[in-house]
C-alpha cells in the first residue's frame, strides 16, 4: 500500500470509531512513525510502505481507535512551539493554557524586578513555568506539583528545553511546598477544575487518560480556587499579580470567590473559542 492509500484506509477507520480530525491524526501517527513533518508526507504519497512499517502503523491507529490520545501514543504535545514529553502522569497540555503561558511571560518581561519571579501552581508536564522561563530569560520560576511522577516528567522538560538552572521543582501539597522567604511577581495555576461527578461523563481520551488528580477540583469543581484566594496572596511581592485558568461557566463563581477573600479582579480573558478562561487578580 502507498503512503495515501494508506492514509485514505486508516482514516475512514479512526471516522467509524467516531475519532475526532481522523485524517489529521492518521497523518500526525504515521509522520511519528516515518520521522518525517507532516507536510513531507505530501511528498511521499506514492511511496509504498514496508510491511514492518504498516503494521507499526495499524498498532498505532488501533490505540487512537481504542481512544488513547495521540499525544501519549507519540509521546509529546506542542506548547508555546516547544514540544513537551508527555505520559499517563500528567495532563496532556491544552492550546487554551498557551495563553496563560504567553499572559505571564508578558507581565514578567513588563516589569522592573530583578530577576522577575513566578510561581507555577500545579506544574503537571512543566509546560507554563518551561514556556515562561524559555521566553523571559531572566524568570525565575517555582513550579509544583503534588505528584511525584509529573514532577518527573516537568524536570525531563526542563532539561530538554535548557531552563532546569532557572526553573525549581518542587513536589507537595500546594503552598506547604513554601516558606514566607518565597515571593512572586506572578503566580500562575491551571488547577483542577472539573466537578467530581462530572468527570465520568468526559470524553473517553480525558476521562481514561489524563490523571484523576490533574481534573477532580472537587464537589462543585472549585475547590482550589478556594485555597488560591485564600492562601496566594501571602507568597506575592506588592504589585504582584496571580492568572489562573478555568472551565465553562465558572467565571462569576471564581470572581466572587477572589472578591470575598479581597482581591481585585484586573480582567477576565477569552481562549480562542471565545469563552472566557482566564483571570487577572491582584491582592490588596
Ligand atoms: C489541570 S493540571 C495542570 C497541569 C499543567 N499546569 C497544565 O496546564 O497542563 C493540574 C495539576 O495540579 C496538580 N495538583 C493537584 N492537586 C495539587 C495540590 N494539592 N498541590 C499541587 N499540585 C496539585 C495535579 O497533579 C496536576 O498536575
Amino acid at each position: 500500500m502507498t503512503v495515501l492509500e494508506v492514509i485514505k484506509k486508516s482514516s475512514e477507520f479512526l471516522a467509524k470509531k467516531g475519532v475526532d480530525s481522523p485524517r489529521l491524526q492518521t497523518e500526525l501517527l504515521l509522520a511519528h512513525l516515518l520521522k518525517l513533518p507532516r507536510m513531507k508526507l505530501y511528498l511521499n504519497f506514492e511511496r509504498t510502505l514496508l510491511p514492518t512499517e504498516l503494521d507499526a502503523l495499524r498498532a498505532l491507529v488501533m490505540r487512537r481507535a481504542q481512544r488513547e490520545p495521540l499525544q501519549h501514543i507519540i509521546g509529546s504535545a506542542s506548547f508555546c512551539g516547544l514540544e513537551m514529553l508527555v505520559n499517563k502522569h500528567v495532563l496532556v497540555p491544552r492550546p487554551e493554557t498557551e495563553l496563560l503561558a504567553e499572559l505571564g511571560w508578558q507581565f514578567l518581561s513588563s516589569i522592573n524586578s530583578h530577576p522577575p519571579t513566578c510561581l507555577d501552581f500545579g506544574t503537571g508536564s512543566g509546560c507554563i513555568a518551561i514556556a515562561i522561563a524559555a521566553k523571559c530569560p531572566t524568570t525565575r520560576i517555582v513550579a509544583v506539583d503534588i505528584s511525584p511522577e509529573a514532577i518527573a516528567v516537568a524536570r525531563q522538560n526542563a532539561a530538554t528545553h535548557h531552563v532546569v538552572d532557572r526553573v525549581e521543582f518542587r513536589c507537595g501539597d500546594g503552598f506547604t511546598t513554601l516558606n514566607g522567604a518565597d515571593k512572586f511577581d506572578l503566580i500562575v495555576s491551571n488547577p483542577p477544575y472539573i466537578a467530581s461527578d462530572e468527570i465520568a461523563t468526559l470524553e473517553t481520551e480525558v476521562r481514561e487518560y489524563d490523571p484523576r488528580g490533574a481534573l477532580d477540583g472537587g464537589a462543585d469543581g472549585l475547590d482550589f480556587y478556594r485555597r488560591l484566594a485564600t492562601e496566594a496572596g501571602a507568597f506575592l511581592k506588592p504589585g504582584g499579580k496571580i492568572t489562573i485558568e478555568f472551565g465553562d461557566d465558572q467565571t462569576k463563581e471564581i470572581s466572587d470567590i477572589f472578591t470575598a477573600e479581597r482581591w481585585t479582579v484586573e480582567s477576565v480573558h477569552l481562549d480562542y473559542t471565545k469563552r472566557e478562561r482566564l483571570l487577572t487578580a491582584t491582592c490588596s
